[in-house]
This record gives C-alpha cells, structure tokens and sequence, in this order.
C-alpha cells in the first residue's frame, strides 16, 4: 500500500462515492485529505475540486498524490492533466488502474460516479493504491516524454 498521503475531492455527482472510497483508504490505514465537497448541494463546478487537489499535490512536492471523482471522472482528468506535473487517468477496470500506475506513472486518479458502482470503483481504487512505479523500467522513456512535453508548453 502506498505510503503517501491521498487528496480526495468530488463533485456533487459524486459525494456517496466519495464517502465509500475514504473507507477503503481508512481500512488500509492509508492517509488522506479531504477536500470536499461534501455534500449533494454544494454546486461547486468540479474544475474548482480538481484545482484544489492539484495544488495540494504540487505545494507537497508531489509527495502526495490524489483521486478526483465525479460523474464520469472526464472533467476532473482533462481538468487535472492542465496542472504541472500531474499524471491523471479515468479509470474504470483494475487492468486500467493497474497501468495507469506502473505504465503512466499516474499520481491521480479519477472515476466517475455514473459510470462505475462502488465496489468495482473500490476494487479499482485497492488496485491503484497497492502498487507503485518503478523508474527506469521499459516505461520510463515514455513516461519522460510525456514530462517534457508538460515542460515544453507550459508557460
Ligand atoms: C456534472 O457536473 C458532471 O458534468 C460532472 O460530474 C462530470 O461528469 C464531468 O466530467
């Protein structure tokens, strides 16, 4: 299990899941922050979550790493994927979780409440948790393009 602390934020689309996801990181004695919203009214539009768990992720030194959902996890990856150096991926079956963590070196990522129900978005989340990247790996070419290119258009 990671060692890192988790930023978790959501959308209304997405409140209940939230609430299952923070149990499984509470059963697996992983930390986490939660950084709303929290409940089913608050409108807060979801691009304004996921900046919220970027920017926690970028002031720890991308020490801590994150999960954005809400309804179908697509706002909050193309939100996310605009931060520097985040790597976000939806994902929605444990292959996907599995490489977005050892093939993308993904540090956050994003489900959607309307697409998945919760036990597979816990079994996802499980899967995501457990495993880490390995640098220098057949991957790792590919990771570092994708890191210069967010060099290279950042302004
Ligand atoms: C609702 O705002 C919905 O658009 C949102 O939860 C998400 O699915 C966006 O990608």
């Amino acid at each position: 299990m990671t060692t890192k602390t988790i930023v978790i934020g959501c959308d209304n689309a997405a409140v209940g899941l939230k609430q299952e996801l923070i149990k499984v990181m509470e059963q697996e004695g992983v930390a986490y922050e939660d950084v709303g919203v929290t409940d089913t009214s608050d409108q807060t539009y979801y691009p304004l979550v996921a900046e919220r768990v970027c920017q926690a992720i970028i002031a720890s030194g991308y020490q801590k790493e994150g999960i954005l959902i809400c309804g179908t996890g697509l706002g909050m990856a193309i939100t996310a994927n605009k931060f520097p150096g985040i790597l976000a991926g939806v994902c929605h079956d444990s292959f996907s979780a599995e490489r977005l963590r050892l093939s993308n070196d993904g540090n956050l990522l994003c489900m959607g409440a309307r697409v998945i129900g919760p036990e597979l978005a816990k079994k996802i989340l499980r899967e995501w948790l457990s495993l880490q990247y390995k640098p220098d790996g057949p991957s790792q070419p590919k990771v570092d393009a994708m890191r210069a290119i967010d060099e290279q258009h950042r302004k």
